[in-house]
Order: C-alpha cells, then structure tokens, then sequence
C-alpha cells in the first residue's frame, strides 16, 4: 500500500492566515530545521490549486533558512536548489515544480529521482504529476483559499518526522 493510502498520523489546520502568518509557520519550521539540521532531510509536498500560495510559502522559507536574492518559481526548470547553512551545516534544498511534468516517466528522464533520493530538504508543488515515485513524504501541506489575502493551511504529517515538526509547529506560540 502506497503511503498516500494512509490516514495520516497526525493533522492539523490554521484557518485564515494572512501572508504574514503564513510567513510566521515557515519561519517556525526554519527554527526547528535549525535547531538540529539533521531534521532537514524532509521532504514536504505543497497542494492547492493555482494560486493557493505554495510558492509563497516556500520563499518565506526559503528566505527564513538564509536563501539570499531572488527566488524563482521552478515553473520551467521543474527544480531550483539551494545551499544553506544551518548552525555549521550545509544542507541542499530542494524547490521542484512539476506543474509542467505530464507523466511521471518524465520524472525519471530529467533525473528527478536522484535529486529526490539525495539528502536534504525537499519540497515539492504538484506532487500529483508525479504519480507514485516521488516516495515517502514526510508532510502534506495543503493550502485553501479563504478569501483574497487569507488561506487556510492543513499540514499532515506522514511520518514520525513530520508529526514532530507539527508539535513544534503547534507548541510555539
Ligand atoms: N495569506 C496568503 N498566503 C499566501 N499567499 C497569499 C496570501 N494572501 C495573498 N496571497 C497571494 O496569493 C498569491 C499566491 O501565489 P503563489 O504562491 O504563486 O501560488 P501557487 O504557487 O500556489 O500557485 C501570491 O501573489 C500571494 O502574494
Ligand atoms: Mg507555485
């Protein structure tokens, strides 16, 4: 069975954050990276439709974990690293798109899976393109449109990784 065919071990859902409370999450999540950057090796895929703010959340993270300069939308490219350095260590981030990937033998061609399989942070707009081998997923972020400046985030841990991030998350106040 397919880890996606699981209920997850643990949800939870903030209602209507505004971008900067959204910002606050991913700063959140950015300190518990820090805090150990072993717990980096996670990988988080972002759903919601055109709009729903995955790209927002991740350059709030991207920015929160030191990434310097602009940061792009991996819309073409399908993947965008990164090199960041938490306390002494580097760590890659990876920021895939697979908008534009319409099958997921693609995945395979472009040489996502190495990528994928390396270690490091990873995370992952459009998930769905890539059927089943994008692998085990730590956190399921969904993101929902509430009205035009308000999204209501649901993160679903996967794993026992993402459910402890969830208790960080949720135990900051
Ligand atoms: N509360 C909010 N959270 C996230 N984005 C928001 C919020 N309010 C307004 N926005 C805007 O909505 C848009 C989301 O776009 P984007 O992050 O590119 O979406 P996606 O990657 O899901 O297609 C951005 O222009 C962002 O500024
Ligand atoms: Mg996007």
């Amino acid at each position: 069975m397919h880890d996606d065919d699981q209920p997850p071990r643990a949800q939870h859902t903030w209602h209507h954050l505004d971008e900067e409370a959204l910002a606050t999450l991913a700063q959140r999540l950015a300190a518990w990276l820090r805090a150990d950057p072993g717990r980096a090796n996670l990988r988080l895929t972002l759903h919601g439709e055109l709009g729903a703010g995955k790209t927002t959340w991740t350059r709030h993270l991207l920015r929160a974990l030191g990434v310097q300069g602009r940061i792009q939308s991996p819309t073409y490219a399908l993947v965008e690293p990164y090199e960041v350095t938490l306390g002494t260590t580097a760590v890659t981030v990876m920021h895939a798109d697979l908008y534009r990937l319409s099958d997921p033998r693609e995945w395979l061609d472009a040489g996502l899976a190495e990528l994928m399989d390396a270690p490091g942070l990873k995370l992952v707009e459009w998930p769905e393109r890539a059927g089943r081998l994008l692998g085990t997923v730590d956190v399921a972020l969904h993101l929902q449109h509430d009205d035009d400046h308000h999204r209501h985030l649901t993160w679903q841990a996967r794993t026992a990784a993402g459910e402890a991030a969830l208790l960080a998350l949720r135990s900051t106040p």
